[in-house]
């Protein structure tokens, strides 16, 4: 009989104790040490091990074959492009996202066009039977007869299954319910995981079958054992979006293979996942008419343009320190813009609550949107609309300066398809032509920006106008 030993494992980090501790000496993370079992096996005899293939002998760069190593399309566009254009054989891809985010379902709908046109697809399921595995397949329409379906949690029967099959594509949903048995610990904990992912790893390289695995998210809003799994997987998508709206994204973090700035839109229908070519008019679909406090930004997002709704409120504020909340902004950016604004345009932000929000869930980074926070800062500032076909885009400097941002064209061009009709930026450095039906306004400062976007909506408003309404009403 093998012999054990117990060890502590980190469910943060993976780091490994002799014995208990309140506190992870390596990640600091409190109480995350678990106990684990483990087996002890007796080590080989001295000697090198007789190799039991050549596939992955040593050779010449040169001489190294491509056959059957190109990307093969999932069918899914949305998805290729978050995959950086396809799918490379012999990969490893982490899905993570939260509970009933839609991951199964958009694998299952991956899977079915892929045992259609790229040949024999595995997909395991560890949470679900097959039955009803089927039954959501029919509903999707992904039945193919090179499709393959297995309830199965432990590894090595897995592992057997992708050898006898041999899948191009293998599917694990998910990866915290299998298990190793030689492993003492609970499925999910880090050691499991790890180890499962290691085996399965060497299925993906040794086969060259592509291997996704699904992961749940932890409530602080991480793949359960993080980094471990990180590490180990040359891709790493995450599935998000808001339960209570239809849209989900899909973002690379990591990418072994291709951008991390891509993301992919869909939308959860009664009939699965339905891709978003045009995603501006998904983001602009809800905006009020006439609205103070909204601007429309160009943003690029991985290499696509696309118009999205800034929104601000600032409000009276009745705290010593005024509340400050942004939602997709940075906050300290939103701050430094507010700084300006009160500095460079007059406007008295220091006794007003601000809140500023993206408007369909998006998470902007890109110093573009910059602008139109100023914008919609000050229209809400003012009480005034911004012209609802106008667009804005730049960068904001510490003295008030607009700066440019790159790939205005496509911005522009962005603008016009959706029905824009003016554009405030930056100087272009260049004689960029202008869309037809585009005017564009070049704007040194935020001052003129602010000026130009508020001039022809409804008569002047003085700040003590904008703020003296609506509290007016309250006295009585
Ligand atoms: P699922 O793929 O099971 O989520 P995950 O694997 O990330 O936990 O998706 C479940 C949700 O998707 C569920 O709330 C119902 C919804 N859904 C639809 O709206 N339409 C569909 O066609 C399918 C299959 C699911
Ligand atoms: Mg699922």
């Amino acid at each position: 009989m093998p012999k054990t030993h117990t060890r502590y494992t980190c469910q943060q980090c993976g780091h490994e104790a002799p014995r208990w501790v309140g506190r992870c000496p390596d990640c600091g993370e409190w109480n995350s040490l678990v106990e684990e079992v483990v087996v002890d096996r007796p080590a080989r005899a001295g000697g090198p091990r007789a190799l039991d293939s050549e596939v992955n002998a040593p050779q010449p760069i040169a001489s190294i074959s491509m056959e059957a190593w190109t990307r093969a399309p999932s069918g899914i566009d949305e998805f290729d492009r978050v995959l950086g254009g396809g799918i490379v054989p012999g990969s490893l891809v982490l899905i993570g996202g939260d509970p009933g985010i839609g991951k199964s379902t958009l694998l299952m709908q991956a899977c079915g066009r892929l045992a259609t046109t790229a040949g024999r697809t595995l997909y395991v399921t560890g949470e679900e039977s097959t039955q009803q595995v089927k039954l959501r397949a029919e509903r999707l329409d992904t039945l193919a007869p090179d499709l393959y379906l297995a309830a199965e949690t432990d590894i090595e029967r897995v592992e057997a299954y992708a050898l006898n099959l041999k899948p191009r594509f293998l599917v694990i949903d998910s990866v915290q319910t299998v298990h190793d048995p030689a492993i003492g610990s609970a499925p999910g904990s880090v050691s499991q995981v790890r180890a499962c992912c290691a085996r399965l790893m060497r299925v993906a390289k040794s086969t060259h079958t592509t291997v996704f695995l699904v992961g749940h998210v932890t409530k602080e809003g991480t793949l359960a054992g993080p980094r471990v799994l990180e590490h180990m997987v040359d891709t790493v998508l995450y599935f998000e979006g808001d339960r209570f709206q239809s849209h989900r994204i899909l973002r690379a973090v990591k990418n072994r293979f291709g951008s991390t700035d891509e993301i992919g839109l869909f939308e959860m229908t009664d009939a699965g996942l339905r891709e978003i070519a045009s995603a501006s008019e998904l983001f602009l679909a809800q905006r009020p008419d006439q609205g103070p406090g909204s601007a429309v930004v160009g943003i690029i997002e991985g290499t696509r343009p696309l118009l999205v709704e800034v929104q601000a409120l600032v409000a009276r504020s009745y705290l010593a320190s005024p509340r400050r909340t942004t939602t997709g902004i940075d906050y300290n950016r939103a701050c430094m813009i507010l700084a300006v604004l009160e500095k460079r345009c007059g406007m008295r932000m220091s006794d007003k609550d601000v809140y500023l929000n993206v408007a369909g869930g998006l998470k902007i980074v890109e110093p573009a949107v910059d602008l139109g926070i100023a914008v919609a800062l000050a229209s809400s500032f003012r009480d005034r609309a911004v012209d609802p076909r106008t667009v804005v885009a730049g960068e904001v400097g510490l003295s008030g300066e607009v700066r440019a941002v790159h790939q205005t064209d496509r911005r522009l061009k962005e603008a016009q398809r959706m029905g824009f009709t003016r554009a405030l930026i930056a100087p272009p450095p260049a004689a960029s032509a202008a869309p037809e039906g585009l005017g564009i306004n070049a704007v040194r400062s935020v001052r003129e920006c602010v000026d130009l976007a508020l001039c022809d909506s409804g008569a002047p408003a003085s700040e003590e106008d904008a703020f003296a309404e609506p509290f007016a009403e309250d006295e009585d």
